[in-house]
């Protein structure tokens, strides 16, 4: 099977979250059972500063007679060829891949990822004329939103799948940018594109797509509903015959704490767990400048790493820590980027408690491993979370995870009732309600259960040893792709 995976960010190359992790270790998953994988990205300058084997693949032309030349790439993180869409114009820039330096979006996002989704699905039928035809071809989120409906106006189209990483992001062009990018007209209308008067690049991807699916089965219950919809859960309504919610799995060789470079020191579930973790806490606490407290040793160390926006219910996080702090003998470590009020509102947070709450605003893959491995408690009270990484990284370093119910967050873990506790299914805590006041109830039922060693230790292994890797995903993925395959048969 020829799989041709779209993607706007990929690890360790770019990324902004976990689209890109899940860009990395799905394709690598989908080889190892046997297709033949092509992955298409942007030609973003850090990609180019950063890949391998750099050559020129050809030429297409595109709407308007445009001329895009088109790379072939390699990385050793990635076992499927890179195919990277070179239009200087759009994607030799500083800053992030959708935002510029100071946080805006690109003003000019609709034409950039128009271009990237109109060459992709000129890649998908051979249009460089290579002999590679996709049978499949699987974009993610908005920016390759228009990834189907290009490739449905191919003769003989390959099967679309458009997986959708989180709802809350979308890209709309008014009428005079559709005009202007010479789009078809059939898109711009309330049963294709066209979204209270824009045209919603997220729209046309799930309407003009053969299947959807989103990253936990959770979320796929939840975005049919008005509260996580985004406005498009009529629309995922109508689409529910060919939407499904398959668990992101987690790139289990990066993510390992028996192996893990940047650790302090390594463990694994049968070895060396409380020894290591008093390592790597020392270590993260001195990468961050806390000075050695020994009257702090036996104290839980709780820490978040992810960006720093609504959606993850920091600010749940930050308005909590003052009584927690009152409450327990607890510290707090937070790692992230995001909402200029939140980063200050966490700076003033450390600077009024400077021996129990410590931060590093930025971006750092080597602080956020020792933070895993470093914290007892890891904090995730996402207001909703389509899958979320994170969390599975804590359960797998032994780091037991405090969650809201919500997406792939209440699909992974399980509250430590006695019930849960006593049948060996615990590996975490969680909370209903989007509040202050059930974060920290159930932040303080995990202080007291901390307080009590060999339950704790039960809690942390619980987490360790279950397999949160790629395969059974990866499967699921597959019959998706072959069912679809096999429809198409049929029909022909
Ligand atoms: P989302 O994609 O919504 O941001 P996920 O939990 O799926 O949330 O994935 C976030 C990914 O980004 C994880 O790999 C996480 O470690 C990483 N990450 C987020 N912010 C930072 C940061 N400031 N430093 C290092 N890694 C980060
Ligand atoms: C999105 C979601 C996150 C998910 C990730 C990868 O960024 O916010 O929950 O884990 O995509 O699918």
């Amino acid at each position: 099977m020829k799989l041709l995976f779209v993607t706007s960010e990929l690890f360790p190359l770019i990324k902004t979250g976990g689209l890109g992790d899940v860009a990395n270790s799905l394709p690598n998953a989908l080889s190892k059972l046997g297709v033949d994988v092509r992955l298409v990205l942007p030609a973003y300058r850090v990609v180019l500063e950063r890949v391998e084997d750099l050559h020129v693949l050809g030429w297409l032309t595109l709407t308007g007679g445009r001329d895009v030349r088109i790379l072939e790439a390699k990385h050793p993180a990635c076992s499927a060829p890179l195919w990277l869409v070179d239009e200087p114009a759009y994607f030799d820039r500083r800053g992030q891949p959708y935002t510029d330096e100071t946080g805006n979006g690109w003003p000019d996002n609709p034409q950039r990822y128009t271009l990237f989704c109109e060459a992709a699905a000129a890649l998908a039928v051979d249009g460089l004329e290579l002999g590679w035809l996709a049978d499949v071809v699987h974009a993610n989120d908005w920016q390759t939103g228009l990834v189907p409906a290009f490739t449905a106006l191919r003769p003989a189209p390959p099967r679309t799948l458009f997986t959708v990483h989180n709802l809350a992001y979308d890209c709309q062009l008014d009428f005079g940018t559709f005009q202007s990018l010479s789009l078809p007209a059939h898109w711009w209308s309330m049963d294709y594109g066209e979204f209270y008067g824009r045209l919603s690049m997220l729209k046309t991807g799930l309407v003009s797509s053969d299947s959807i699916t989103t990253v936990s089965p959770r979320y796929a219950q939840e975005i049919r509903t008005a509260e996580f919809g985004y406005g498009y859960a009529a629309i995922l309504e109508t689409h529910a015959h060919k939407l499904t919610g398959i668990l992101n799995g987690i790139d289990d060789t990066t993510w390992d704490p028996r192996h893990d470079p940047l650790l302090a020191m390594n463990y694994h579930a049968q070895s060396k767990i409380r020894a290591a973790k008093k390592q790597n806490r020392e270590a993260l606490l001195a990468a961050l400048g806390a000075t050695p407290d020994a009257s702090a040793e036996g104290a839980p160390l709780v820490g978040s790493v992810g960006r720093l926006v609504y959606q993850k219910g920091i600010d749940l996080l930050l308005e909590a820590i003052p009584s927690l702090l009152a409450n327990s003998t607890a510290r707090f470590v937070l790692i992230g980027t995001g909402e200029p009020r939140l980063e200050k509102q966490l700076k003033d947070l450390s600077v009024s408690h400077p021996k129990r709450v410590f931060c590093y605003i930025g971006y750092s893959e080597r602080l956020a491993h020792l933070l895993e491995a470093g914290c007892d408690i890891f904090a995730m009270p996402s207001r909703y979370e389509p899958c979320g990484l994170n969390q599975m990284y804590s359960l797998r370093y032994g780091t037991p995870p405090v969650v809201r119910a919500t997406g792939g967050l209440a699909d992974t873990v399980v509250d430590a009732t006695p019930d849960n506790m006593a049948r060996d299914l615990a590996n975490g805590f969680v909370f209903a309600e989007s509040d202050t006041a059930a974060l920290e109830d159930a932040m303080m039922r995990a202080f007291e259960l901390f307080e009590r060693p060999r339950q704790w230790m039960k809690l942390m292994k619980n987490g360790m040893r279950a397999d949160f890797g790629w395969r059974k995903s990866a499967h699921a993925y597959l019959e998706i792709y072959r069912a679809g395959l096999s429809q198409e048969n049929a029909r022909g």
